[in-house]
């Protein structure tokens, strides 16, 4: 019969056959799929399996040393985090264009395994001959069952992948669903903290920031968000919410008044949506007290935010990021 045990048992046999006494990589994006395939190979070929973590500076508050903790303590697999939120900023410098700014992260991704892959190799003659990926089912599906990247994630990370380093790809995933690997993630004991994740863009919050991405305003949107997540999970929303991005109108202000004083600061967005599968999405109707204590700890404990609003458009016609 057919349970996610002998699903996982037997991707791991497979594994084992396709990669043999090889080496293999992992770009880790810290969501679930790559966390779950990256815990099949680990247990497949242990250490010769590296995954590379770039901490492009446009993670969440705290997210980078929560995903690297949780990951490392449940898989032990070999992770390589690669630190390169000066080149991310730099490059990102004075771009406000959405496109341009997805462009610039997918380069930079390239850039960040390029040099990883060196680092790894270190002396050795060998080659790191696989690539392992989190390609699901249902992307196979909307690539027309070919390369196995869709173009919903072709801004992802692994897919900015040179051509030129002849990868062979791995991918156990490929004919699961999402709830199927969540429940593969779970038997291979990866935590809820990692298998129960929201969608998170790759580009992460360089595209919640309407307008240029710097130091300063990621720092404002995280507090933000932080708070944002906080009341959520505390009102017991994060599994009826398929995600809430929260997005700052860095180029908006608008007048408000705080104490006896005016100010004259940023709006953020809260994007609430439920979805099945991200392709449609509909906004997300949360209680009026979830939202006032988000709207009230949000304007009193970052100063540079004045006002919250709520952006009540489906996908289609809105897409669920606002770039
Ligand atoms: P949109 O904004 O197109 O997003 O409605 C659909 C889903 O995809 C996520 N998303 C991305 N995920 N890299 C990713 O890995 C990306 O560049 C990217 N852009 C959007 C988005 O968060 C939502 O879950």
């Amino acid at each position: 019969t057919w349970t996610i045990g002998n699903i996982a048992e037997d991707q791991i046999e497979r594994v084992r056959q396709q990669i043999g006494d090889h080496r293999a990589i992992c770009a880790l994006s810290g969501g679930v799929d790559s966390a779950v395939a990256a815990a099949i190979v680990a247990k497949a070929i242990g250490d010769r399996l590296t995954c590379v973590y770039v901490d492009h500076g446009l993670m969440r508050k705290n997210e980078s040393v929560a995903i690297e903790k949780a990951f490392r303590e449940s898989t032990g697999a070999e992770l390589k985090i690669v630190d390169a939120e000066k080149e991310f900023l730099d490059a990102l410098a004075g771009v406000t264009d959405p496109e341009e700014k997805r462009k610039i992260i997918g380069r930079e991704f390239i850039r960040c395994f390029e040099r990883a892959e060196v680092e790894i190799l270190g002396d050795s003659d060998e080659k790191v001959a696989f690539l392992v990926q989190g390609t699901l089912y249902p992307d196979v599906v909307e690539s027309g069952g070919g390369a196995g990247t869709s173009n919903i994630k072709s801004h992802h990370n692994v897919g900015g992948l040179p051509e030129d380093l002849e990868f062979e790809l791995v991918e156990p995933l490929r004919e699961l669903f999402k709830d199927e690997v969540r429940a593969v993630g779970s038997q291979l004991g990866l935590p809820d903290e990692i298998v129960q994740r929201q969608p998170f863009p790759g580009p992460g919050l360089g595209i919640r920031i309407i307008g240029e991405v710097t130091k300063d305003r990621l720092d404002i949107l995280r507090e933000a968000d932080a708070i944002a997540r906080e009341e959520m999970t505390k009102a017991g929303l994060d599994r009826d919410i398929w995600q809430m991005p929260v997005v700052l109108l860095a180029d908006v202000r608008s007048v408000g008044v705080q104490g006896d004083g005016r100010t004259y600061g940023h709006p953020v967005v809260l994007r609430p949506v439920t979805s099945e599968d991200a392709m449609t999405a509909d906004w997300a109707r949360l209680p009026y007290d979830v939202m006032e204590r988000i709207s009230t700890r949000i304007t009193n404990e970052v100063s540079e935010i004045n006002r919250v609003t709520v952006d009540i458009t489906s996908k289609p016609p809105g897409t669920i990021e606002w770039e």
